[in-house]
């Protein structure tokens, strides 16, 4: 299978992007609403969060039927219909896959605890559990029914994870690739898919160092193989991404390498660890910008020099806006955004935009622990206080962490609900609406920026395809990096600071020419000045 390099990806989080049936919850209507929109955007694939039915306590990643609609978001039919829509807008559709657990209310776990043999070698169940906490706090094991065994979850107790060890049960969840590749669906991004190898015999982590025991274990990649062959392997045009959970660059490398035939690409997170204190998610601590710039650089020479691609992205519906994290949103917004964009658009990989990032939306600013939903973020505010934490000391900590950040409905217009519902929407709308909304900001600085972006990605084969090269690498101010096609060379430079900062400037690019950036008084000369997170992108001249 082949992917295509000039595709930009737009992801969508059902539940909160519109809703057209007025119960206070995102539908595939409101998808189907707003094709045009995201036509005007220019994006290739829209990957959707899941909309299985569900018992929602992990908003629709504790699966309970992976064949079917859940009716809060609409019938078989309107997925359908928005599948058959998209294609005639020149859209693709990418679905969310939790093949590494399923919902304890899924009828597999419930014939497991009614006693049936068969059923129960879907789980991971042990007599003596290893010491592993659950990703969103305590313990990862839990009694199993009144059998004296324990079910293990790495996520909420009730998302049991799968036993992929039992050949059945990745039957099964081949079946459900295949069910949805029937009916036309051909981007599939998988969760968490680097956990569901786990060990024949499961060890403890005592020595936690980042990287827990059941990542990226060997046994990953034959059922990744395994996977690719018994589904979108052989098709001829698809998208399929990993998410990869504490990875690393040589695993990376061979998920996505074509010539492994595991997927076309993958998501990492460690960029979007550069601002936890320690390591530790639940802290607060200003971004470190020389980590970040590392990090970009490790990995973007790593995966061109391995034949890996990147999944490129700043947001998705599990992190605070971007936006909020590392840009001084109060005096630069505009510029802000459309350098993070920049950042990433023009670097080697396929760039994912995150509802509302095009619009430079931010954090919701809520006021109460009451505003938020998420489960995560519940669990985390008990275990702060149960540490020490004031509750004041807690609330900032949620505010500033918390997944419901990015989960707040779209801001279409500044009418009552931001435009996503004529009711109460079922996370309360961020408090910027009645500026930052899609109806002001088509007329704005970063939605244009973002269509020119994915303009350009089509356009220019150097952006789609061209190798990555660090540049400016001692620069404390500055993120840049080339691209090399051919002959081609692509210079890109990023101030991710509020000040201005001079660099000299090679030959090379000091003659080129000026493909974009987000000032518009810029002049190439032996020294320039970039203003406040000004992105500058030179062509070099050719010889
Ligand atoms: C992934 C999803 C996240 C979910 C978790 C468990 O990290 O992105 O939203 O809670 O997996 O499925």
């Amino acid at each position: 299978m082949s992917f295509d390099k000039r595709q930009v990806v737009y992801q969508i989080y059902p539940k909160s992007f519109k809703d057209t049936t007025g119960n206070g919850i995102g539908d595939l209507g409101g998808i189907i609403a707003k094709l045009p929109y995201l036509a005007e955007l220019g994006v290739d694939v829209i990957w959707l969060n899941p909309f299985y039915p569900s018992p929602q306590r992990d908003n629709g990643y504790d699966v309970s039927d992976y064949k079917a609609v859940n009716p809060l978001f609409g019938t078989m039919a309107d997925f359908e219909k928005l599948s058959q829509q998209a294609k005639e807008y020149g859209i693709e559709i990418m679905l969310d896959m939790v093949l590494n657990h399923c919902s304890t209310d899924h009828e597999w776990f419930q014939k497991a605890l009614a006693g049936d043999r068969f059923y129960q070698d879907f789980f991971i169940l042990r007599d003596e559990p290893t010491d592993w906490q659950s990703k969103f706090g305590g313990n990862a094991w839990t009694p199993f029914g009144d059998t004296g065994k324990y079910y293990l979850h790495l996520f909420d107790v009730t998302q049991a994870d799968l036993n992929w060890r039992n050949p059945h049960v990745r039957e099964e969840l081949f079946k459900v690739v295949n069910f949805w590749r029937s009916k036309g669906v051909k981007g599939f991004r998988f969760d968490v898919i680097n956990l569901i190898g786990k060990d024949e015999v499961l060890k403890d982590n005592p020595n936690f160092d980042g990287k827990p025991e059941y990542t990226d274990r060997p046994i990953n990649h034959t059922y990744l193989q395994m996977l690719n062959k018994a589904t979108f392997g052989d098709d001829e045009m698809g998208i399929t991404v990993g998410e990869m959970s504490f990875t690393d660059i040589p695993n990376c490398v061979q998920y996505s390498n074509p010539s492994s035939h595991e997927l076309d690409m993958v998501f990492n997170f460690h960029h979007l660890k550069v601002d936890y204190d320690n390591g530790q998610k639940w802290t607060r601590k200003p971004f470190d910008f020389i980590e970040l710039k590392n990090l970009f650089h490790t990995w973007g020479e790593g995966m061109s020099q391995g034949g890996g691609w990147n999944a490129l992205f700043w947001n998705n519906h599990d992190q605070p806006r971007a936006l909020n994290r590392f840009i001084d949103v109060e005096h630069f917004r505009n510029e802000g955004a459309t350098m993070l964009a920049a950042s990433i658009h023009l670097s080697r990989g396929t760039p994912y935009i995150y509802m509302g990032e095009e619009i430079g939306m931010l954090d919701p600013d809520y006021d109460s622990m009451t505003d938020y939903a998420d489960v995560e973020s519940l669990n985390a505010y008990q275990d702060l206080l149960a540490a020490g934490k004031s509750p004041a000391e807690a609330f900032a900590i949620i505010k500033a962490k918390s997944r419901d950040n990015s989960r707040t409905p779209m801001q279409w217009d500044s009418s009552p609900n931001a435009g996503f519902s004529d009711t109460a929407p079922w996370l309360k709308v961020g408090k910027s609406y009645p500026q930052i909304n899609v109806e002001k900001e088509k007329e704005g600085k970063i939605f244009p920026f973002y269509q020119k972006l994915i303009r350009l990605r089509k356009a220019m084969p150097i952006i789609a395809e061209g190798a990555y090269r660090a540049a400016y690498q001692d620069s404390d101010r500055v993120y840049a990096f080339e691209r090399l096609f051919g002959d081609d060379r692509l210079l890109v430079i990023n101030n991710f600071f509020g000040q201005n900062v001079t660099l000299n400037l090679s030959e090379q690019y000091r003659t080129g020419e000026i493909l974009l950036s987000n000032y518009a008084d810029t002049v190439l000369d032996e020294k320039i000045t970039l203003k406040p997170y000004q992105t500058l992108a030179i062509l070099a001249a050719q010889n």
